[in-house]
């Protein structure tokens, strides 16, 4: 299969999964997780659809009956005498009154006029049977109609229903993997899992297990009808089974990587669009929109070639499948027709066998896809429980404790390495080596170049990632000990970048505290240094931000991060460099402020302002994963490091240009 047209950017290679990995395994667990709770309803959805798909045999038995009974033509009033054996010709008999089980067929209208008979004369009461038969179809039409939309409704709602339930796993699960997870899957991809590949999951399920479902009733019905008209009939179509299965067997392959190939492009164009639409500022700022547009057309291009090639790949299976189709209805048509010349059938039974074979390749061939059918599945089955299965790397241990309130020790790391791909050897540990003592209530300051770990730092401290190497202790308790919503729950982290969601001040305020009465939330956000400008917006705290703070600046965005970790009064308070965007003179009176609420609390703060840091009880310096130099502001003055070069450089007045 021609593959080139799928290297392109943005698409990296499709993940393979281990086809060994027993796809039956993994449909039993989504039948018995997603589809079990909704057993009644889908039972409730094949008894009614199941007159539904044997109709087509109910019309062919009106046909039968129409033929055999109403269009024969009554030898009444023969022309001339009959000839030697004409009384043997069966034009319409009762089957009580066969003579010998087997009867002549019923001559042609044609033929009967040649032979003199009267056109127009009909079996006794042919009329009444013609409408009663009309009536009967037309009702029959009309109560399918009723049926298929019953099951149609139902139907929709249990897809519906599995696939929210699926949703909602995803989700949960999603919501609980590791930094570690979220940093290897874009946001848009997993988009596309929890949207895409389980709305395609859903429908699949349902569709298998109706069609499984339907075939096996058309197949059963369509064999006894056949077995009781005539067997041979019923060997014709049961030889074309093993033709359709060999055919299905070789295509399943290619139509199955075709599959995977499409679900991973789908990934990536979710990936693409989330991604860019995430920095539309930066696409415009550059002017890089017509090879964004180029980007996206490729990789749209590659999805519609993949569905073309699928397409392709089906129909030209389809168009096999229907050439022995055909093969093996004109054969049965041929047989049924000998076997009325030769007077072992009627036309109406023939007609009836005919058209019940013909109904019946339908199911067969669907039988036969059944392989690849569940190699669909399988694709996507493997995709959504690809999330399912990923382990959670941050959980509680069995005997995992409270987080120790209040904090009397403090926090020690001891050799603590980490690295955000631990797996690959090439990428080089971001902190190697850490032991540091943080004693509960003193104010460590984190100072740094950029890129030298200060971050990964705190993530570790506040348990978002683990250490690859060594441990972190609370109070002598290892973190990994510790109940992680405890942790979460006594630890206030505020990132270096603001996480605003859309919503009004006061929901963004109050996130991980919805119960916050009205006073504590402006308490926070006059710590914050936020208070009067939400009281100069038009509805003040219900004033309604913008996605993701679009409406506020970055100064603006930072506040309102730490008055919303401010408000849950946490033991320990992590700030990551928080105050980065705001003039000095807020800067300093948030200070001020901070230095009363976090009175007696330990807090870590990473900041590369030496009035910050002058503010704590000491100073740690990292450089390139390393504590370098650790201490008071007075030691590392003395020690002539990082440190004091940068107090130098904020402390000193620039030279005035002339
Ligand atoms: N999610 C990540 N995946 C891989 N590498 C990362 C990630 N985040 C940071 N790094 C790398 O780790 C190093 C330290 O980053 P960070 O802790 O953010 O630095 P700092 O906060 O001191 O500026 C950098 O070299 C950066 O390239
Ligand atoms: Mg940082």
């Amino acid at each position: 299969m021609k593959a080139h047209h799928r290297k392109i950017p943005f698409r990296p290679p499709a993940k393979r999964y281990d086809v060994k990995v027993s796809r039956a395994g993994l449909l039993l667990r989504f039948l018995r997780c997603y589809v079990k709770p909704h057993r009644w309803s889908i039972l409730f959805c094949i008894l009614l659809s199941a007159p539904q798909v044997c109709s087509v045999y109910l019309m062919s038995y009106y046909g039968r009956i129409v033929v055999d009974r109403i269009l024969v033509i009554t030898p009444s009033a023969p022309a001339r005498p009959p000839q030697v054996g004409a009384e043997n010709y069966r034009v319409w008999t009762d089957e009580s009154k066969r003579v010998g089980g087997a009867s002549l067929p019923g001559e042609s209208q044609g033929r009967r006029i040649d032979m003199g008979v009267a056109a127009s004369a009909r079996p006794p009461g042919a009329g009444i049977m013609l409408l009663t038969v009309f009536i009967l179809y037309a009702t029959t039409l009309i109560g399918l109609n009723f049926l298929g939309r019953a099951v149609q409704q139902r139907r929709i709602r249990v897809g519906r229903q599995i696939a929210g339930h699926l949703r909602e796993d995803m989700h949960e699960k999603i919501l609980s993997l590791s930094m570690s997870f979220h940093r290897a899957h874009s946001p848009g991809r997993l988009l596309s899992r929890i949207l895409s590949d389980v709305e395609v999951l859903q429908q699949q399920l349902v569709d298998t297990i109706m069609m499984v479902s339907n075939t096996v009733i058309m197949i059963c019905t369509g064999t006894v009808i056949l077995l009781t008209i005539d067997w041979k009939i019923f060997l014709f179509v049961v030889a074309t089974a093993p033709v359709y299965a060999v055919m299905y067997r070789y295509a399943s392959e290619v139509i199955r990587e075709i599959s995977l190939e499409l679900r991973h492009t789908n990934t990536c164009l979710w990936g693409f669009v989330s991604q860019k639409f995430d920095a539309l500022k930066a696409v415009q700022a550059y002017g890089r929109e017509r090879l964004e547009r180029l980007n996206f057309h490729r990789l749209t291009s590659c999805f519609l070639r993949d569905a073309l090639l699928q397409q392709r790949a089906s129909a030209g299976l389809g168009r096999s499948a229907g050439i022995v189709g055909s093969a093996a209805t004109t054969t049965i048509f041929l047989f049924g027709a000998t076997r009325v010349m030769a007077g072992r059938m009627t036309l109406g039974e023939m007609l009836f066998s005919y058209s019940t074979a013909a109904s019946l390749f339908g199911p067969v061939l669907e039988l036969a896809q059944l392989n690849l059918i569940f190699a669909n599945l399988g694709v996507t089955m493997q995709r959504v429980a690809d999330i399912l299965d990923t382990p959670l790397e941050i959980t509680d241990a069995p005997d995992a404790v409270e987080f120790p309130s209040p904090v009397k020790r403090g926090f020690s790391l001891q050799h603590v390495a980490f690295s955000y791909d631990p797996e690959n050897e090439e990428v080089e540990s971001v902190l190697t080596d850490v032991n540091l003592h943080i004693p509960a209530g003193t104010w460590l300051c984190v100072m740094g170049p950029s890129g030298s770990g200060k971050t990964t730092l705190l993530y570790l401290l506040s348990r978002l990632y683990e250490p690859t190497h060594g441990s972190i202790l609370v109070d002598g308790i290892p973190m990994k000990k510790i109940k992680t919503d405890s942790l979460r729950m006594r630890m206030g982290f505020v990132p270096q970048e603001a996480k605003i969601f859309s919503g009004t001040v006061r929901d963004n305020i109050c996130y991980a505290y919805p119960d916050a009465r009205p006073k504590q939330i402006m308490a926070a956000a006059k710590a914050a240094e936020l208070h009067d400008f939400i009281m100069d917006m038009p509805v003040q705290y219900e004033t309604i931000i913008g996605e993701k703070g679009t409406t506020l600046s970055g100064g603006q965005r930072q506040r309102l991060s730490l008055a919303r970790a401010l408000l849950t009064s946490p033991e320990v308070l992590i700030l990551d460099d928080c105050t980065s965007a705001l003039d000095a003179d807020t800067e300093g009176k948030i200070q001020t402020t901070l230095a009363t609420i976090l009175e007696g609390k330990t807090a870590v703060i990473v900041s590369q302002r030496v009035s910050m840091a002058r503010r704590c009880h000491k100073i740690c310096v990292v450089d390139n994963g390393v504590i370098t130099e650790y201490g008071t502001h007075d030691e590392l003055i003395a020690r002539g490091g990082f440190y004091s070069v940068l107090h130098a450089q904020q402390t000193e007045l620039p030279p005035v240009i002339s």
